[in-house]
């Protein structure tokens, strides 16, 4: 069985106690921190910045004082500043669209050069052609599997053939690329997208809206324990 990941969507957690909120999602077994940068620009929401960022990564700790990965989610354009801005904010994991960047190669050597892990999101009518000539820059692609921008919508279903098709060319690689998941993921379909070949699956809604977290992500992992 590949070694799957939860990474529960900060985007659906309430804003008003959001420290609180971070530390009981990973008491609740959350393996990263999924972070939805939005600009009003690329995407037609705002939600938080580097700042915001900063202050929660002291705080993405478990119990036993290991730190929890941030999943920085990039919905901005341009890319490259606030990249390096999330990267300073001690972010792990920086992801951007690639539509949104001129300079595709460039900005995938900007966040590894700035210490964090390197992605691609790809929406659901985005062609993922390019990955090919940038592959071996890549740490993970996201697909999404709703348009970007808001929480709680429904799972788009032609991202289960984007994503077969991702995990054939990531596995023909050869490299250790994570293949990660967000919009519309509940207990009920993660198998399905499993089966398709993601490993790490983002959640918020389906965390967030349910009032006993660690219910769901282990209501979610029984689901990807079960095997097809
Ligand atoms: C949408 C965001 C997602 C969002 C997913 O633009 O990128 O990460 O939080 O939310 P759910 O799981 O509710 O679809
Ligand atoms: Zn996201």
């Amino acid at each position: 069985m590949p070694t799957y990941r939860i990474a529960p969507s900060l985007l659906s957690a309430d804003f008003a106690r959001l420290g609180e909120e971070l530390k009981a999602v990973i008491q609740a077994g959350a393996d990263w921190i999924h972070f939805d940068v939005m600009d009003n620009h690329y995407v037609p929401n705002l939600t938080f910045g580097p700042m915001v960022c900063q202050a929660l990564r002291k705080h993405a700790v478990r119990a036993d004082g290991s730190p929890v990965p941030i999943d920085v989610h990039l919905m901005v354009q341009p890319v490259d500043a606030l990249a390096q801005a999330f990267a300073d904010a001690g972010a792990d994991l920086i992801s951007f669209h690639p539509d949104a960047s001129i300079h595709v190669d460039r900005t995938l050597q900007l966040i590894r050069a700035a210490g964090c892990k390197a992605g691609l999101v790809y929406n659901p009518a985005a062609p993922i052609d390019a990955l090919e000539w940038v592959i071996d820059k890549v740490d993970h692609v996201l697909v999404m599997s709703v348009n970007p921008g808001f929480g709680g919508q429904s799972f788009i279903d032609s991202a289960l053939r984007k994503i077969e098709r991702l995990r054939r060319l990531i596995d023909a690689s050869g490299r250790d690329i994570h293949l990660e998941v967000d919009g519309g993921i509940k207990v009920d379909n993660i198998r399905r997208v499993a089966d398709a070949g993601a490993d790490t699956f983002v959640a918020g809604s389906a965390i967030f809206g349910h009032k006993d977290y660690a219910h769901v992500i282990d209501a979610m992992r029984a689901e990807l324990a079960r095997g097809r």
